[in-house]
């Protein structure tokens, strides 16, 4: 084994050890959403906690702001348009990532004369942190003064909240409905065969309340009826929603995200649900695997946030899909300037008509990514955004 596997394995054994522990101490099993947040968020040992490189060539995927700076600078023109009606404001981001998002956006909107009276950055992960003050340090150090890294959420926010991918890595609950209707929930129990260590899924009534309640409002809706039938639910995201409406006194958030609404995301056909994985560029569906070095996602229901959304008092501002809200803020415009900067026939050209591509084209990013808009304290004239203006898919949330 190599050097960098060793140290790989020993980790995931690690991580491994820790879960195995607290399933013990919990009965034996762990819901799985408990097994998805430690493996992902566990102290020092989750995914987006430790080190590992997780975005771009070197890594296990490539989100949007890394396959093109056009992603940032459409989000540049959205959050201008904000700005202008509110005055002033800041820009929080969430989950930031590589930090490439918001270098772009401060790019955009320098060259537009309307930066934010700071661009605060709440991102769990240590690593992640240090990586994208790195980053930004690089591209934007006479405007490190607005650029903060937060603990919590702020209080009295007003500006511009935004999150791309980070709904899809929220620790979900799985369920299944079998035949005869029972509901169980899916839990994760270590297993231990001949010198081997691994996990096996079990079926038990469901502990929290809350997940019966939920897959009851489902099938209430004429949803989630196919049996057998296999799907996870985010519970968290509800109570997510009302601790970001508290956080914001007035403005708009754009939740960014690869998610369906709630009648295409649990319908019949759909019956093994959405999960999942991400390991060096190969998508799989094995939750188990590289247990700490691999992503682990589900889809986004946006009716659900929408309606989260819309409890915790915000107002829904805007739903459509990447590629409409894209091109709403002028994408192509923005790439023909960029190419007249590029050199004809240099990779660089091509790399922007690329990632230009993928963002919008539907058998890419394009359909498959949608954007939900929530307000705070706007005037319902202040709107339709500029972003959601081509294509209004509100109706089907
Ligand atoms: C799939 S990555 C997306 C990163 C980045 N936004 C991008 O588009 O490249 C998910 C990010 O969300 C962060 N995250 C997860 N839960 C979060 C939460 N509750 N608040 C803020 N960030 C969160 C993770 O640490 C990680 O940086």
């Amino acid at each position: 084994m190599e050097g960098g596997d060793s140290v790989a394995s020993a980790h995931s054994q690690r991580l491994a050890d820790l879960i195995r522990a607290e399933a013990a101490a919990a009965g034996g099993s762990l819901p799985f959403d408990r097994f998805m947040e430690l493996a992902l968020y566990a102290p020092r040992l989750g995914y987006y906690v430790a080190g590992a490189e997780k975005f771009g060539a070197g890594g296990d995927f490539v989100t949007a702001p890394g396959l093109s700076p056009l992603f940032g600078l459409c989000l540049a023109r959205q959050c201008e348009e904000v700005l202008r009606v509110l005055g002033e404001g800041d820009i929080l981001e969430l989950g930031a990532g590589s930090g490439e998002l918001a270098a772009d956006i401060l790019d955009g909107l320098q060259a537009a004369g309307c930066l934010p009276s700071r661009y605060l950055i709440l991102e769990p992960g240590a690593e992640l942190r240090e990586r994208q003050r790195e980053l930004l340090l690089a591209r934007h150090a006479n405007l490190a003064s607005r650029i903060h890294w937060l603990d919590r959420l702020p209080q009295d926010l007003t500006g511009i909240l935004l999150a791309n991918e980070v709904m899809d890595a929220m620790p979900v609950n799985r369920f299944q409905i079998g035949l005869g209707g029972r509901l169980d929930e899916i839990r994760v129990r270590p297993q231990d065969g001949e010198g081997e260590q691994g996990w096996a899924e079990v079926l038990a009534a469901p502990q929290d309340p809350a997940l019966a309640v939920a897959i009851a409002g489902l099938q209430a809706r004429g949803l989630a009826l196919a049996q057998p039938y296999n799907s996870e639910i985010n519970l968290r995201l509800g109570p997510w929603l009302a601790a970001l409406a508290t956080s914001m006194k007035r403005g708009l958030m754009l939740l960014i995200d690869y998610g369906y609404d709630e009648a295409d995301y649990y319908r019949p056909e759909r019956s093994m649900g959405t999960l999942v994985c991400h390991y060096r560029h190969h998508v799989h569906g094995d939750p188990y695997a590289h247990l700490g070095l691999q992503d682990i996602t589900a889809h986004v229901d946006f009716s659900a946030a929408a309606r989260a959304g819309q409890a915790a008092g915000l107002e829904l501002a805007g739903f459509t899909t990447q590629a409409h809200f894209l091109l709403a803020l002028g994408m192509e415009e923005l790439l023909a300037e960029l190419l007249s900067g590029a050199e004809c026939g240099t990779s660089r050209g091509l790399n922007l008509l690329l990632g230009a591509k993928q963002l919008v084209l539907p058998s890419a990013m394009g359909e498959r990514f949608r954007v939900l808009g929530l307000a705070k304290s706007l005037r319902p004239d202040q709107g339709p955004w500029q972003g959601f203006s081509l294509r209004d898919l509100r109706g089907r949330l």
